[in-house]
Order: structure tokens, then sequence, then C-alpha cells
């Protein structure tokens, strides 16, 4: 199956742990419906804090100019967005925060955005405090005109190999293709 659907996936954590792994799990099952997605790695990128300084406020762009205009640019074309954490402190990573911070301008003047969100989490206890993330990044992507899909949650990869979290995260790529295929 072929479409022209494709969907930016933000990694907010490193490259080779759990979230990594549900990223590339999830691409794949995105794949089997025919969607393409891309995944960044804020974490190798330079991507600065947002200090509010509030210039957005004017024109919907960002005075910085560092390695979040892919991310800004990859926004504006994908479908469907991503946002992908690790629990820490029962909070999302400084990782993915740093990146929804800098969405600041699109929360003063709107801009092309996916139509969809939704995000995959990892905690490493048996019962990760999911509810303070999700509702971050919910808020988000409603606040930029997505509509959120839900969320993927695995908990306890304190106990798992990494290989445990693929089948969830491949299986919850093909349902989230099929739910943004149906009705792009
Ligand atoms: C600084 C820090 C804080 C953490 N806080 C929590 C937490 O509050 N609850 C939880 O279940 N796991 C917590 N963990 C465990 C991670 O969420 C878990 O190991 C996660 O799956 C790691 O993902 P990664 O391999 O992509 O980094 C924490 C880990 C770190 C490093």
């Amino acid at each position: 199956m072929f479409n022209n659907m494709r969907a930016s996936i933000i990694c907010g954590s490193r490259d080779g742990g759990f979230t990594s792994e549900m990223c590339r799990s999830f691409s794949k099952g995105l794949a089997v419906h025919g969607v393409s997605s891309e995944i960044f790695f804020p974490l190798g990128m330079n991507i600065e804090h947002c200090t509010g300084c509030g210039a957005c406020s004017a024109d919907g762009r960002c005075v910085i100019s560092d390695d979040m205009d892919a991310i800004y640019e990859a926004f504006e074309k994908s479908s469907l967005l991503i946002l992908t954490s690790p629990i820490r402190f029962s909070g999302p990573s400084s990782v993915i925060k740093t990146v929804i911070d800098r969405f600041q301008p699109v929360w003063f003047k709107g801009r092309g955005h996916p139509a969809y969100a939704a995000a995959l989490l990892s905690g490493g206890s048996m019962t990760p405090y999911f509810t303070n993330t999700v509702s971050i990044l919910k808020v988000f992507s409603l606040t930029a005109g997505m509509e959120w899909l839900g969320y993927l949650g695995i908990p306890d990869t304190d106990e798992k190999e990494t290989r445990d979290v693929s089948a969830p995260a491949f299986d919850y790529g093909k349902e989230i293709a099929l739910t943004v295929i149906k009705d792009p």
C-alpha cells in the first residue's frame, strides 16, 4: 500500500535505549500501511532552550537559528507527530520538553501542522506515573491544532530487554497508521 502520508517522530531520549527502540519499531509499524516517517534525535542536535523572549509573537518565527529548523520543516510537512519520552521523575525528559517549548511560535501564530499527534512513553518502574507527561504532550498537541490520538506507555523497562518494547510499539504503529489513513 502506498500513500503520501508522513510522520515525524521526536525521540526524547538517547539513541540505543528503550525509547529509541520504540521509535524505530513504531516507524516500522507505520510503514506496513505505507506511512513513511523520520526519527529525530534532539539529544544529538544543536537545539537551544526557549528563552521566552516573545519575539515569535510578531511573526510566528523563532529568532534562534539552530537545528530546530529541521524539526519545524518536518512538522509543517507531516500528517502525524509522534512525541516520545522516558519518564523522568514522573515527568517528561528535558529533551522532549526542550523541543516542545521551542514550538512557542505555533502558540502565538499557528502555522502548518500535522493533523494528528500521539506519544510513546517508557518507564522503569512497575507503575510509572505517565499522567503528568501525557498531560503535557496532549495539551501541547491540542494547542498546536493537532488531534490527540493517545499514547502507548510501556512500564517496567528496568526489568526488560530492549526487544520487549518492540512488538507493542510495532503494533501501535500499525494501529495509528490505520487511523490516520482512514481519515487523512
Ligand atoms: C533521571 C531519571 C529519572 C527517572 N525517573 C523515573 C520515574 O519517575 N518513573 C519511572 O518509572 N522510571 C523512571 N526512570 C527510568 C526510565 O524512565 C526508564 O529506564 C526508561 O525506560 C529509560 O528509557 P531510555 O532507555 O530511552 O532512556 C528514570 C530514569 C532516569 C535516568
